[in-house]
């Protein structure tokens, strides 16, 4: 085994281009939506590769992929490190590959060493992390843990109109040779390195971040009902229209929920409007709410004030409205003894870190209820994210997988 040994750099950025075509756009990006075609060749690839190295992989019941590496004691719970391989329809290269194909890269470079653990080391490539084609985010990660109903989802419609079922039946089954195991099994503690997806670290010259919370995110889908009717005809005492009802309660709440507490977050990220005529009054729109704050109770009090005021626009335009909640993220706190074995590894690398809490959601915060769990966050340009323009540089892209590797020797013994 070299002295000291660490990951290679080269390979991993190839790794991260090689991954970026699958699902690539024209602008940079990728577009490999959960359960999708290109979510499935990268799946795959993943899984060939692992293989090459002579890994075993499984899948479970809700298409977590998992690659591990044996170690002395193979009945010890193992070390779990990785992310996901989903996208956001218009996401970046890097949000969730970066994570898994780091992982990835730790557990090849562990083989390169000849590297003996005590404890076994396995990438976890969770399913459907981003939410946006099936409701809910973290399905895989949720389910893992307990915490989510596998056959509940399964009569879900995506937002293109697809069923879960099927697209889940289709993932599992186009990995035919990969072992099925059951879903959830106990962990020693789980590590997943991710880029900020803010502008934190980047303005602070810094190039790791080491999460010691993840703030909390609810989900709404508020959909309104009027009555579709005539644009030229219609006065206003005769019209139940919805958009406008949907218009007053989004400016509200833009108007009473960020500007008065600099923590809260609030997207309208979707709305569709049906018909969807220009000379139609709208019979019903439907939008969903992404609501964010690192504090519970006033995270629900926000979910509260965004339920007044839906229902009080909808009664000045004489409209139905029901308010669905698809998604329902505890704030947490990681893990102090996984915190300071990244504290360390960062020590002993002599590089720069600073504590923070994610924005962002992550598979990391629904694993923290069943094992110890922490994040190590990169710098992405200008903290943008959610974006095909993302960018990390291949610089902090090595840093970040050097630390994840340094701790996950300490970690896995
Ligand atoms: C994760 O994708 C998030 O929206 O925080
Ligand atoms: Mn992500
Ligand atoms: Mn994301």
């Amino acid at each position: 085994m070299n002295a000291n040994p660490t990951i290679d750099g080269q390979r991993l950025l190839q790794r991260i281009a090689e991954f970026a075509a699958i699902g690539a756009t024209p602008a940079g990006g990728v577009n490999r939506q959960a359960l999708s075609l290109e979510d499935r060749m990268a799946r795959r690839r993943l899984a060939e590769l692992a293989v090459a190295r002579g890994f075993c992989v499984y899948q479970d019941a809700i298409a977590n992929l998992f690659i591990r590496r044996v170690g002395r004691a193979p009945s010890l719970p193992p070390v779990l490190i990785g992310s996901h391989l989903d996208s956001q329809p218009t996401g970046g290269r890097f949000d969730g590959a970066l994570g898994t194909l780091s992982a990835f890269e730790v557990l090849e470079s562990l083989e390169d060493a000849g590297a003996v653990t005590e404890r076994p080391v396995e990438v976890a490539c969770w399913t459907n992390e981003e939410g946006s084609r099936f409701f809910p985010g973290c399905m895989g990660s949720m389910a893992f843990v307990g915490a989510g109903d596998i056959s509940g989802w399964q009569e879900m419609d995506g937002a293109d109109g697809t069923k879960l079922a099927d697209e889940l039946q289709a993932t599992l089954a186009a990995l035919p040779e990969v072992e099925m195991r059951p879903v959830g099994h106990s962990v020693a503690a789980f590590i997943e390195l991710h880029i900020e997806q803010g502008p934190v670290l980047e303005r602070a010259n810094v190039p790791i971040g080491i999460v010691t919370a993840v703030q909390g995110t609810k989900w709404l889908q508020v959909s309104l009902t009027g009555e579709a009717a005539h644009a030229g005809t219609t006065p206003p005492a005769y019209r139940r229209d919805p958009l406008a009802a949907a218009v007053e309660a989004i400016a509200s709440l833009q108007q009473a929920v960020m500007p008065a507490d600099p923590s809260a977050r609030l997207t309208v990220g979707r709305m569709i409007v049906e018909p969807g005529s220009i000379n139609v009054v709208p019979e019903r729109v439907t939008l969903t709410l992404d609501l964010r704050h690192p504090e519970k109770e006033v995270l629900a009090a926000i979910e509260a004030r965004a339920g007044t005021e839906c229902r009080a626009a909808a009664r000045r335009h004489r409209v139905e409205v029901s308010i669905e909640k698809r998604f329902d993220m505890a704030p947490g706190k990681f893990d102090v003894s996984v915190v300071e074995a990244i504290a360390n590894a960062c020590g002993r690398l002599d590089i720069p870190t600073m504590k923070m809490v994610s924005g962002a959601f992550h598979d990391a915060l629904f694993l923290s209820r069943v094992a110890p769990a922490a994040m190590i966050f990169v710098p992405c340009r200008d903290g943008i994210s959610h974006n095909e323009a993302e960018f990390v540089s291949p610089q902090n892209i090595e840093i970040g997988a050097r630390v994840l590797y340094e701790t996950v020797r300490e970690l896995a013994g």
